[in-house]
């Protein structure tokens, strides 16, 4: 008996990120005033035959653009931790040329010697899901080890955190790597400019302007940094800020883009 309830609670925690997920990416298409998702498609060059690798693919808001793209001519390799979130990408691009799987990219390794390893990309992408790993660089790497001559690996990260982090943090310490993105993702930058491998970085700014508090409160429920113990001072804090009508902050992305000139 406890050991279902078990069972459902973190089947419910798994559907829950997944919900998450979902809110968030409606909140920034309501509410920016650029976006994000646009704006990288905009950077990345994709041919019918290229071979892409989606890294924390989500529920798929890349995977669906490149499938579109390479049609039935190239392949695509999709992996997310979320086994909900893989399902429903299933759902959208089936199996056709693609090979969509729920792995845990700490294992990156042992990912390659089952799904890929005797393949080489074009292409690989990774938006806002690198910095969950454990050793962020390490993957990089073995990535990089991955690509075609010419191919490009694109990582897409926040890098300053938000004003809704800034107000949690006000009553409690949020993860380091959500805080302190710029300054683990300026290191790995500065690390393989030193190797003088080509990098380059785009950086992209928009503007949040939220018209409904309450959608400001569920999108700091939607946050990998939200602790229930503490919804109820947060919520009240957003809202006594939420005087002007209207809540604005910025979001702020950069594209790190990494081609093996080899
Ligand atoms: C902010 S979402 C981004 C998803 C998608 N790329 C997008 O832009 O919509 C971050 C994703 O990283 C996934 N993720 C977190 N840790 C992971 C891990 N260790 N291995 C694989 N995926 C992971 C999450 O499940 C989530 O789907």
């Amino acid at each position: 008996m406890a050991k279902n309830l078990k069972k459902r609670s973190v089947f419910e925690n798994k559907s829950q990120k997944t919900q998450n997920l979902q809110f968030r990416l409606y909140f920034n298409k309501k509410y920016q005033s650029k976006d994000l998702h646009k704006w990288f498609e905009s950077k990345v060059r994709i041919k019918k035959n290229f071979k892409i690798l989606d890294v924390g693919c989500g529920t798929g808001k890349q995977s669906v653009y490149f499938k579109k793209k390479i049609n039935n001519s190239g392949q695509l390799f999709s992996f997310d931790k979320s086994i909900k979130s893989i399902i429903q990408l299933k759902k959208k691009i089936g199996s056709r040329n693609s090979k969509i799987f729920s792995a845990d990219m700490n294992e990156i390794e042992k990912i390659n010697k089952k799904f890929f390893e005797s393949e080489k990309f074009d292409l690989i992408s990774s938006v806002y899901s690198i910095y969950y790993a454990k050793r962020p660089l390490k993957i990089i790497k073995f990535l990089l080890s991955k690509l075609n001559k010419n191919g490009k690996l694109l990582l897409l990260v926040p890098i300053r955190p938000n004003k809704i982090t800034q107000i949690a943090e006000k009553f409690y310490k949020v993860p380091s790597k959500v805080t302190e993105s710029l300054v683990i993702f300026k290191k790995i930058i500065n690390y393989f400019a030193k190797q003088k491998y080509n990098i380059r970085t785009k950086y992209f700014r928009s503007k949040i302007r939220v018209t409904n508090v309450e959608d400001v409160i569920k999108f700091y429920k939607s946050t990998t940094f939200f602790k229930k113990r503490y919804e109820k001072k947060v919520s009240e804090f957003i809202k006594k800020k939420f005087k002007t009508k209207s809540f604005i902050f910025k979001k702020d992305s950069c594209l790190i883009i990494l081609k093996n000139e080899n």
